[in-house]
């Protein structure tokens, strides 16, 4: 496509393209086009950024932000994009924190274990007041989630670049009565969207091993030594039953939840307390 026609024709063109290789073209234009608007020279913005698109780079990253649950994140395209079906996750922790808040009258605090852009941690702490710590082994996860806890003042959530197979209870900030964790789940033969594979970093996506479950495997005993009364974590059709499994062993409720498309996608982790 070239684009020194004018840029009404272009813009046609553009659309008619992006339609091959995104679902939500009109959505896609509509982001860039908000996005561009409040800068300079905002033809010259949508022309890069739509060239851009139409070889698959994520909206997300192009516009540098992405919105989650009730809240607008930053993004960056060293850290994964905040997905539709985490944001169910974080529901069943929420629903679950009310309860909790709702019998002892006591906020939960929580851990989010691999936090990436913070999306996680800090909604559950703005919708609770909730103290939480988010961890991660990437800089550029833990300098993303230290942007987006000051641009939504969420003042009582801490950070710290870990990896969750060295976790210590005593060095947490305060004792976790509950964990949440989308972990890199995806296993060496699932299919995977190329541009997801292209653009997205590839240590929050793999799990490692048949099943995906190399890495969760070795988060097991650190989360078991915090006690925690819930664990919420969110997995892959291929292996939430073998997760499942093995949760089981440690704990005195294991409940798959589906995501909206039907796909089993969270493991609700209760303890024998
Ligand atoms: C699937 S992403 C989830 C990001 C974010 N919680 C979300 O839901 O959008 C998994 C995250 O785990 C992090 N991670 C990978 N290995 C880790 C490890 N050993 N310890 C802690 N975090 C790790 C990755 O850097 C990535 O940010």
């Amino acid at each position: 496509m070239t684009i020194d026609t004018t840029y009404d024709k272009w813009l046609l063109e553009a659309k008619k393209s992006l339609a091959k290789i995104s679902s939500t073209p009109e959505l896609d234009i509509r982001w860039i086009g908000e996005h561009c608007q409040s800068l300079k020279d905002p033809q010259a913005c949508m022309k890069d950024l739509i060239c851009r698109r139409l070889k698959g780079e994520p909206v997300a990253y192009l516009i540098k932000e992405r919105g989650f649950f009730k809240h607008i994140f930053k993004t960056h395209p060293d850290v994964l994009i905040p997905r539709p079906e985490t944001e169910q996750l974080l529901e069943t922790a929420l629903d679950w924190a009310k309860e909790h808040t709702a019998s002892t009258n006591k906020v939960p605090t929580f851990l989010d274990i691999g936090c990436g852009s913070g999306c996680l941690g800090i909604s559950l702490s703005k919708e609770l007041g909730s103290l939480v710590h988010c961890i991660d082994i990437s800089d550029s996860a833990i300098a993303l989630t230290k942007e987006n806890i000051e641009n939504l003042k969420a003042s009582k959530v801490s950070f710290e670049k870990l990896d969750a197979a060295s976790l210590n209870p005593k060095q947490l900030p305060f004792k976790v009565d509950a964990v949440v964790t989308n972990p890199p789940y995806i296993a060496e033969d699932d299919p995977v969207d190329p541009f997801v594979k292209k653009y997205e970093p590839h240590l929050a996506l793999y799990g490692g091993g048949p099943l995906g479950l190399d890495l969760f495997s070795k988060w097991i005993e650190p989360i078991l030594s915090l006690e925690p009364l819930a664990v919420f974590i969110e997995t892959s059709p291929t292996q939430w039953s073998a997760l499942s499994k093995l949760l089981s062993e440690h704990f005195e409720s294991v409940e798959m939840i589906r995501d909206y498309s039907g796909q089993e996608r969270i493991l609700k982790v209760l303890s024998k307390k």
